[in-house]
């Protein structure tokens, strides 16, 4: 009999970390796994934040820090909204947590009730999904493709729209699409919104800085919208630090007094050391980024190039993040080397286990057409992994 509860019963594993674990079991006995399936700079994170965690450490930053972060870093993150995203967000807006994701649970734990509809434009982040049906909401997918750059139109989110809507969440740049939106593209969904003034919207911008567009739009920041947005943002992704475990909102007072009060009883405030040290990383000019944005980049040229060169697979031009996400849908109903490909996990296990290259089914992001793979690794491991797909789709 299984005695676990039909909450933890109902929740899916992430399949990013299952398909990463996977991938690790292989490497340890002794096959040659190329990884391309976790989320996760390959850079260190940099000096001058690490600095100011020893400067932490030894001044004694050791006690409980307070539920909703020091007010130091509250002070500095809403100079950091101001400075790039020109949001005027006061510290009594801002609650710090672990992590981006901690933020996202309480966003669901504080703003759904059972049976509240939220808006998933698919692809969309793997985690959203069940921190959403965890608190009882209802994800409604909303799909898009490739040749859309995966982006939805407001025509597709009007149509979504019921009474039961309470929310519509996306990240933007998009984790799996690298997708970026653009100021006309949130205007034309703030207009759609105006009409129904009891949705919210979640915009994660974790993936901010990581952009190659040269353009980069906080919905917040659009008439209208600012009363409406939780903004979560976080460290992990452009400062290497994802392993520090910060992230924060930017929100209506009661929805972040609300946030804390959630946080309050789960986990305390954010680990000490990991605040001060995000001080010196959101204080600083986005400029010192610029190394890894620019490795980012010339990967994600890389990639593209190499993938388009691969019979059958169908991509966008990322803007942003670190993925692409390119359609395999032509090789299902085939039979490669003995193994029928019926869909896009078949094709994601047939890369592993013939090309010895770990990728993420699209599957786990709500789009069952398409495969993700990561280029936050070398590109010398790139193009072997590449070599390899080209040879065993051949
Ligand atoms: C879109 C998106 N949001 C949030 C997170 C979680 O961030 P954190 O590591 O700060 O919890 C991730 C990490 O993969 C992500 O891709």
């Amino acid at each position: 009999m299984n005695s676990l509860s039909d909450r933890i019963n109902n929740l899916s594993t992430s399949q990013t970390l299952a398909m990463a674990a996977l991938a690790r079991e292989l490497k340890a006995q002794g096959k040659d796994i190329i990884s391309l399936s976790l989320g996760e700079p390959d850079f260190n994170t940099p000096d001058f934040i690490k600095e100011a965690a020893k400067k932490a450490i030894d001044e004694n930053y050791s006690t409980y820090s307070p539920v909703d972060g020091y007010a130091e870093l509250k002070e500095a993150i809403c100079r950091k909204f101001k400075r790039d995203n020109n949001l005027d967000y006061k510290p009594a807006n801002i609650v710090v947590s672990t992590g981006a994701k901690q933020s996202l649970y309480n966003i669901a734990q504080c703003m759904l009730n059972e049976d509240d509809e939220v808006i998933l434009p698919a692809p969309y982040w793997v985690s959203y999904y069940e921190i959403i049906k965890m608190s009882g909401g209802i994800p409604v997918e909303v799909p898009t493709s490739v040749e859309s750059d995966f982006k939805i139109t407001a025509e597709q989110l009007e149509k979504a729209i019921t009474p039961k809507t309470k929310m519509i969440w996306y990240s933007s740049p998009c984790n799996p699409s690298g997708s970026v939106y653009i100021r006309e593209e949130f205007t034309a969904i703030a207009k759609v919104l105006e009409k129904y003034p009891n949705i919210y919207v979640v915009a994660d911008e974790i993936y901010e800085h990581i952009n190659f567009s040269g353009t980069f739009c906080s919905i917040a920041s659009v008439p209208g919208m600012f009363e409406r947005t939780i903004t979560v943002n976080g460290v992990a992704k452009a400062f290497a630090m994802t392993g520090w475990r910060i992230g924060y909102i930017g929100a209506p007072e009661f929805i972040a007094k609300a946030c804390t009060k959630m946080q309050g009883q789960v986990t305390s405030g954010a680990n000490s050391i990991a605040q001060r040290a995000t001080i010196a990383a959101v204080d600083a000019d986005p400029k010192v980024l610029n190394y890894m944005v620019e490795a980012f980049h010339k990967r994600r040229d890389l990639v593209v190039g190499l993938i388009k060169a691969i019979p059958g697979l169908k991509i966008n031009v990322p803007e942003g993040a670190f993925y692409v996400f390119p359609d395999v849908s032509s090789y299902f109903g085939k039979t490669l080397r003995g193994t029928l490909i019926k869909d896009a996990t078949d094709f994601s296990m047939y890369l592993l286990a013939e090309a010895n290259v770990a990728t993420v089914t699209g599957d786990a992001f709500g789009n069952p057409d398409c495969i993700r793979f990561s280029y936050a690794t070398s590109e010398e491991l790139l193009t072997e992994a590449m070599r390899r797909i080209k040879e065993v789709l051949a």
